[in-house]
């Protein structure tokens, strides 16, 4: 028998590879079928683009970060622990709280073996960025998934900045990064929107003199941003008359520890909202849920199509909007919706695409070339998907058009590639099509929802 997580021999109910953080697995696929009205109160697990941020900042600040409501996603546990290879003690004092005690700005040292970001791409390229500001080497690995995924988006920057990478063809990891002893500052325009290449950038440009700026032609989500200030760096935002975004930051500041408090991460409250929408009868409340505007471009999208999303109690919690949401049954008409909402809701296609075949009419999806470059190909992996449960589309290079028909017919097997936001996606669809959905395998989604399954079931969603 194989682990169905990374293949390697599965003995004594456990798996024989003793890679970090790995726990391996051999969890059948999961089915979704149709289920009884959704009801309830949920919280949904921390923001994972923050929950990586903060351990991050918090590694290289002076003092004691104290972090609450962090994802313990395997995602963030892999950051955590290349964190501490490369000097910052981590460590977790409850459920969700942590405390990092960094290294200083230039303090990381080198990490004695391989640094595993396991799925992460963020982990990765943002990781890629520190140490590449940094006068010290380390290798970076991933599992099968990651380690398909290009990284020339970011060390083309970084290797203007001063570092070196030596990795396999085509710029994918395994990759040595070998980090510049004298940083240099730059301005760079980035060729794709990516919030992952920026922050890869910003965090070199920690080491360097002087000012870094990266050109947004599209905004992407500024967690790092905000919470690079938060740690006290000095960041410049202009926003141009051309509708690009320069963000300048002052190099070798002083980071000073900083309480982080992480909002629930909207790309997984996206799946019990969809779930509630599409489920007659469903009325939901998920709390505390992140309204980053530079996030929100899913609930924009469901409310033009009809969903009744009552936005409850908005507040702001660690320098982040936040809300609660109630989300009731909805009758969905489709929507087109255009390339530049992409950035605030690249995560989110895949249960749009589901949300959009419970619909009625044609929704269409323009500017999704970056979908092909996630943990999967999404848009072949949501095509199939759909196929395979019986609902009509169109799948172009960066296009996807549903035809929704107010039900979709399920009754599918998808492929997820070890791409947690298919699974969770299409079990989603399960809930309410007219024949049950089966995904092949559930393990990643431990990636950025762990007790998904749970949390999904306590609503009254029928999963087995
Ligand atoms: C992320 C940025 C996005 C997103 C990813 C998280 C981040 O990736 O898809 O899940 O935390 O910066 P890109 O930067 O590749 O668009």
């Amino acid at each position: 028998m194989k682990c169905t997580v990374c293949q390697s021999d599965w003995r004594r109910g456990k798996c024989t590879a003793r890679r970090i953080g790995h726990r391996g697995s051999q969890v059948p696929a999961q089915s979704a079928q149709i289920s009884p009205a959704l009801t309830g109160t949920v919280t949904v697990p921390g923001d994972k683009s923050i929950s990586h941020r903060a351990l991050i900042l918090g590694g290289i600040a002076v003092g004691e970060t104290e972090v609450t409501g962090l994802l313990e996603g395997d995602d963030v546990l892999h950051t955590a622990e290349c964190m501490r290879r490369m000097g910052a003690t981590v460590t977790r004092v409850g459920e969700g709280h942590w405390r990092v005690r960094g290294v200083g700005v230039g303090g990381l040292i080198e990490p004695a073996d391989i640094l595993d970001m396991g799925n992460s791409g963020t982990g990765a390229r943002l990781l890629m960025g520190l140490v590449a500001g940094h006068p010290v080497t380390a290798i970076f690995t991933g599992d099968a998934s990651l380690n398909k995924r290009p990284m020339a988006r970011v060390t083309e920057p970084l290797s203007r900045m001063g570092a070196s990478f030596v990795g396999r063809a085509g710029g994918k990891l395994p990759m040595a990064v070998i980090g510049a002893r004298d940083p240099m500052p730059i301005e760079y325009r980035l060729p794709v929107a990516s919030a992952q290449v920026k922050s890869a950038i910003l965090l070199a440009g920690l080491c360097a003199p002087g000012e870094t700026t990266v050109i947004e032609p599209e905004p992407t989500r500024d967690h790092s941003e905000r919470l690079l200030g938060h740690f006290g760096a000095e960041v410049r935002i202009v926003d141009a008359a051309d509708g690009s975004r320069h963000v300048t930051l002052r190099g070798q500041p002083e980071l000073i520890a900083a309480p982080v408090v992480v909002p629930g991460d909207p790309s997984s409250a996206a799946f019990p909202i969809v779930a509630a929408l599409i489920v007659p009868g469903s009325d939901i409340t998920v709390r505390n849920v992140g309204l980053n505007p530079l996030r929100v471009g899913l609930f924009d999208t469901l409310i033009e199509m009809g969903a009744r999303i009552d936005y409850l109690d908005r507040r702001v919690a660690g320098g982040e909007p936040v809300a609660d949401l109630r989300i009731r049954h909805s009758e969905l008409k489709g929507v087109t919706v255009p390339a530049a909402r992409a950035p605030s809701m690249i995560d989110e296609y895949p249960v749009l695409a589901v949300a959009a075949a419970f619909a009625r009419g044609t929704t269409r999806m323009e500017g999704l070339a970056e979908l092909r470059v996630k943990e999967s190909d999404r848009l072949a992996a949501v095509a199939a998907g759909l196929a395979a449960n019986g609902v009509t589309h169109e799948a172009g290079a960066d296009y996807l058009v549903v035809q929704g028909t107010g039900r979709a017919p399920g009754g599918g097997t998808v492929a997820t590639h070890m791409d947690h936001r298919i699974a969770m996606s299409f079990l989603v669809m399960g809930l309410a099509s007219a024949q049950p959905v089966t995904v092949d395998d559930t393990h990643m989604i431990d990636t950025s929802f762990p007790g998904f399954g749970g949390l999904m079931t306590s609503l009254g969603a029928i999963l087995s």
